[in-house]
């Protein structure tokens, strides 16, 4: 089946008086994927969610969201967001400021408590509910951000730098709770530094660069190509029939010693076929170790040498 896009902009140019914010941005994101939005300090990703929540008119370009022109109110009801620099009324409770956000959303009033009472549970402050947020830690305030975007169980979910402010645990915690959003449907899009992360959770990604879109593609795409293996050995196996076996295999060996090879593979695939052609040898291997291309790999090889 073909999955919806439920984000997709054309051209989509933001220019602040004469500096670049974004400029041509062709993006389409999947209903359902979480979106990974990478790019170094000034590339444009806070500037293209403004324009996606209606924050920014884009100068030139144009956009939609759940297939709606971007700016359409009906949609906005179905969006959450996290801004990057995020400031609450520090006078009032979660609980208090939630019902002032339900009441914005336009939800009915006899829905908020129990909509409050699973938002804030879902971001790990159900304890916190009746507590000022002039209590709060800064990780604290970044998690009732988090709660405000999804009060109304939005389709789709705009995040900017959700876990800037997160130890590791929390941001192990709002791993887990977007795959669960993503789970019961909702699409997230997700702009982050964080590359280990996006790695971890995103279905696609794209990394933004001077305000230009410089790659796009699922992490699978992305990530394919040459990789390389590590392999131990019990005892030396003489060069030559290392050199027959990785060829064998479509690589290449890259650096030997006595009872270890570096081999330089087509792809991930060949792993196991190099294992295989090396007992066939007779070596006996004690472990492998296969290295992948990166996400931060790529990040630094798409980005590299454009900065002055
Ligand atoms: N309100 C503004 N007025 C003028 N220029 C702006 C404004 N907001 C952003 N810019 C410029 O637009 C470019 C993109 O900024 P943006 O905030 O979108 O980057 P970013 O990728 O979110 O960076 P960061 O990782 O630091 O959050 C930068 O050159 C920035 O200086
Ligand atoms: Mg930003």
């Amino acid at each position: 089946m073909q999955l919806e896009s439920v984000i997709r902009t054309q051209d989509l140019t933001k220019y602040y008086g004469r500096s670049v914010g974004c400029e041509g941005i062709c993006l389409r994101v999947k209903r359902g994927h979480i979106f990974g939005f990478l790019g170094p300090n000034g590339a444009g990703k806070s500037t293209f969610i403004k324009m996606m929540v209606g924050l920014h008119a884009p100068t030139s370009g144009s956009g939609e969201l759940l297939g709606r022109p971007l700016g359409d109110f009906r949609v906005r009801r179905r969006v959450g967001f996290l801004p990057e620099s995020f400031r609450y009324q520090e006078w009032l409770t979660p609980r208090e400021l939630l019902r002032f956000h339900g009441d914005l959303l336009g939800m009915e009033r006899s829905a908020i408590p129990e909509a409050t009472t699973r938002a804030l549970g879902e971001v790990g402050l159900s304890d916190h509910a009746g507590v000022k947020l002039r209590q709060f830690s800064k990780g604290m305030l970044q998690r009732f951000g988090l709660a405000c975007a999804l009060l109304g169980d939005p389709d789709l979910l705009f995040l900017d730098e959700p876990t800037s402010a997160l130890d590791p645990l929390g941001r192990a915690d709002v791993r887990r709770l977007l795959l669960g959003v993503r789970e019961r449907g909702t699409t997230v899009f997700l702009n982050s530094h964080l590359l280990g992360e996006v790695e971890r959770i995103c279905d696609e990604v794209a990394v933004i660069d001077h305000g230009h879109l410089v790659a796009n593609g699922t992490l699978g795409e992305l990530l394919a190509g040459p990789c390389e293996a590590e392999v131990g050995l019990a005892e030396p196996l003489p060069a030559q029939s290392a050199e027959h076996v990785a060829a064998a295999v479509g690589g290449r060996v890259l650096e030997s010693a006595p009872t270890a090879l570096l081999v330089g593979l087509p792809d991930e695939e060949a792993v196991p076929a190099l294992v295989d052609a090396l007992v066939a040898q007779g070596a006996r291997v004690t472990r492998v170790d296969r290295r992948r291309r990166t996400l931060e790999n790529l990040f630094l090889e798409v980005t590299d040498g454009r900065h002055e």
